[in-house]
């Protein structure tokens, strides 16, 4: 008897040391992933007198949550906020972690605190190719590894996850294809996988996850036709912008609120099943390549704030009688074909709704708008119409560049060109970067906006066109003792402007002709992506080929920052594509 008493203190004494040192192992294990991040200035907190980063307060950059001494939940943002302009496997010196930190020990470690529910690890520098054993935090709801420098395939074995609800890898370099495991995780709620260099097209497994709010494939290299969605029922946010898709445009699930499907390739007509999403605040469809005339239902949606469809080839008029929801506060219907009166609801300034519309054959602002044969052109439906269209289209580039060049060559030396239709709406849109018409709610929403719309509506001193004879003067002709230092991605010159601005000129000799449409979408977006911390960018020139429809070099003109890096980084979104 006493013998089995003994016994059972002893196992008694042993779960208990047993349990101390699991207790004490789970705060090692913080403190060893502390080290193999290289002790980040955001987890000094973790110096605490218990040494228990369990004890520490949560901030906004770093928080663990315990249970008894379980770890649960594990956020760290970090400051690694730079993303170089050329990113192919190896760690980057003050930008990623060493050379020292191996991505396999790292998540070895952090898959022994097999309680986590949720990990947060955001711009810590990590790189490489993440593990698939990342799946044994079986437990996991949410995990968000953004803006790191992880790349190859997102791994397949994320699929056992399956209480996996938000999975958040935006801003990598993840370069496979997207993932097909949507049947197997029956809860996922949120996908971002944003700003990555995704290849393929979209699964049509996709319409299995059915619990679905927001889809964010913004910013990849993704294309293909976008499968049917109609099973998505709770879907809120779709966000698709940026990639190469193409086809007409899906129907919709009619729960969406956000829909942003700008700079792809999308063909066909706006279904008029687009008039029927009651829920719809913001619809960006800009940059693409639809026709036919826009459901007039859009303008009338009982929400509806913001509409863009500027940059598409819609055209037939609008209905006089059309009318427009008190809410919309933003509408874009520029670069079209469209003819006809503008509808009232649209010509008066009502609610300080902001209408954009040149470059249209509208009869309102002639100064702005095309001759009406412009927005005649034959496309009668046929493809063979369609075949016509792009060569008339083709033609009017050539020409446009013709009359560009000729003027180029015929005016003043100082003088900003702004003559051509493009170079205009390329101006425009750099303009345009305030966004009006966003609510301020909608933009505070960061769930359901992207970064990148956030930054485009910071105010920013406004970018301009200069010519090449002004940036040949501010540089004495490019001589020598303007030349900075040549870099992977171009020439970068130092320069004063007349009135005094210093400045530098990264010159960009472009290997791939871009069509200046195309070179418009980039521009486009450099200077959307404006940020305090980055360089300014004060505009740009271009240097055309005389001859044809494309761009031989592109001059970016910064403001001048004593070791600004960070241009370069501007600079290498412009070749991302291509
Ligand atoms: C993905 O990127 C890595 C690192 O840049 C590279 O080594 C690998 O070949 C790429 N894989 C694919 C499929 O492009
Ligand atoms: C990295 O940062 C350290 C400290 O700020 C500096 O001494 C070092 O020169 C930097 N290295 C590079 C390659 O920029
Ligand atoms: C999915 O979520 C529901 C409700 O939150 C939960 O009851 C269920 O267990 C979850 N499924 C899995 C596989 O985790
Ligand atoms: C419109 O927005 C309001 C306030 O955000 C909301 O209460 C209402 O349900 C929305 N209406 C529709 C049809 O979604
Ligand atoms: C993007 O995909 C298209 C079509 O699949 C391909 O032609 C192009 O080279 C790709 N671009 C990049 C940057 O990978």
């Amino acid at each position: 008897m006493a013998w089995q008493l003994s016994a059972l203190v002893m196992a008694i004494t042993c779960l208990m040391l047993c349990r101390t040192s699991e207790q004490s192992s789970e705060s090692e294990l913080l403190q060893q992933l502390r080290k193999q991040l290289e002790y980040p200035r955001q987890l000094e907190v973790w110096n605490n007198p218990s040494g228990n980063p369990c004890y520490t307060q949560p901030t906004s950059v770093v928080t663990v949550t315990c249970e008894g001494d379980a770890v649960t939940e594990l956020k760290i943002v970090g400051d690694r906020i730079t993303k170089p302009p050329k990113f192919s496997g190896y760690p980057l010196p003050n930008v990623s972690l060493s050379e020292a930190f191996v991505i396999d020990s790292f998540v070895t470690t952090l898959t022994r605190l097999t309680t986590l529910r949720v990990v947060i690890l955001v711009s810590l520098g990590l790189w490489g190719p993440l593990p698939d054993k990342i799946h044994r935090l079986s437990s996991l709801q949410v995990l968000d590894l953004s803006s790191n420098f992880l790349y190859g395939s997102i791994p397949p074995k994320l699929s056992a996850m399956s209480r996996l609800q938000t999975l958040t890898l935006d801003g990598n370099y993840f370069n496979g294809t997207v993932p097909d495991w949507f049947g197997s995780l029956s809860n996922l709620t949120v996908l971002r996988l944003q700003r990555n260099r995704l290849k393929g097209s979209i699964p049509a497994s996709v319409g299995k996850a059915t619990m679905l709010t927001e889809l964010a494939l913004a910013g990849n290299n993704i294309s293909g036709e976008v499968p049917a969605l109609g099973s998505l029922v709770k879907l809120e946010m779709l966000d698709l912008r940026d990639n190469e898709l193409d086809g007409e445009l899906p129907d919709m699930p009619t729960a969406l609120v956000t829909v942003l499907l700008s700079k792809n390739s999308f063909k066909g007509e706006i279904p008029e099943k687009f008039g029927q999403l009651k829920r719809l605040q913001h619809l960006d469809l800009s940059f693409n390549f639809l026709e036919g005339s826009p459901p007039e239902e859009l303008f009338d949606l009982p929400n509806i704030s913001y509409l863009n469809l500027a940059a598409n080839m819609l055209s037939g008029s609008l209905s006089s009688s059309l009318t427009c929801s008190s809410t919309l506060g933003f509408v874009d219907l520029s670069t079209n074909r469209i003819t006809g009166d503008l509808p009232a609801c649209l010509s008066a300034n009502l609610n300080n709704r902001v209408v954009k519309f040149d470059g249209n054959c509208f009869s309102a602002d002639p100064e702005h708008q095309h001759e009406a044969n412009y927005c005649q052109q034959p496309h009668k439906g046929g493809r063979s119409g369609k075949d016509v269209g792009l060569v008339v289209t083709i033609v009017g580039i050539v020409l446009i560049v013709l009359v560009l060049s000729l003027l180029l060559m015929a005016s003043n030396k100082r003088n900003c060109q702004r003559v051509t239709a493009e170079q205009q709406l390329l101006q425009k849109q750099m303009q345009d970067n305030s966004t009006p018409g966003m609510s301020s709610e909608l933009l505070e929403s960061a769930r359901y906006i992207s970064q990148a719309v956030k930054f485009g509506s910071q105010i920013m001193p406004t970018h301009r066109v200069f010519s090449l004879e002004e940036l040949k003067e501010a540089t004495k002709c490019f001589e020598r003792s303007a030349f900075l230092g040549e870099g992977s991605i171009g020439k970068l010159y130092k320069g004063k402007l007349e009135n005094g601005t210093v400045i530098a000129i990264r010159c960009l000799a472009l290997h791939h002709r871009y069509s200046i449409r195309n070179l418009k979408l980039r521009l486009d977006l450099l200077a959307k992506l404006r940020h305090p911390n980055l360089v300014c960018l004060l505009g740009h020139c271009t240097d055309n080929a005389v001859d044809e429809s494309s761009v031989k070099r592109v001059f970016l003109v910064y403001e001048y920052v004593p070791n600004g890096t960070l241009s370069s980084y501007l600079s290498a979104l412009l070749l991302r594509k291509h």
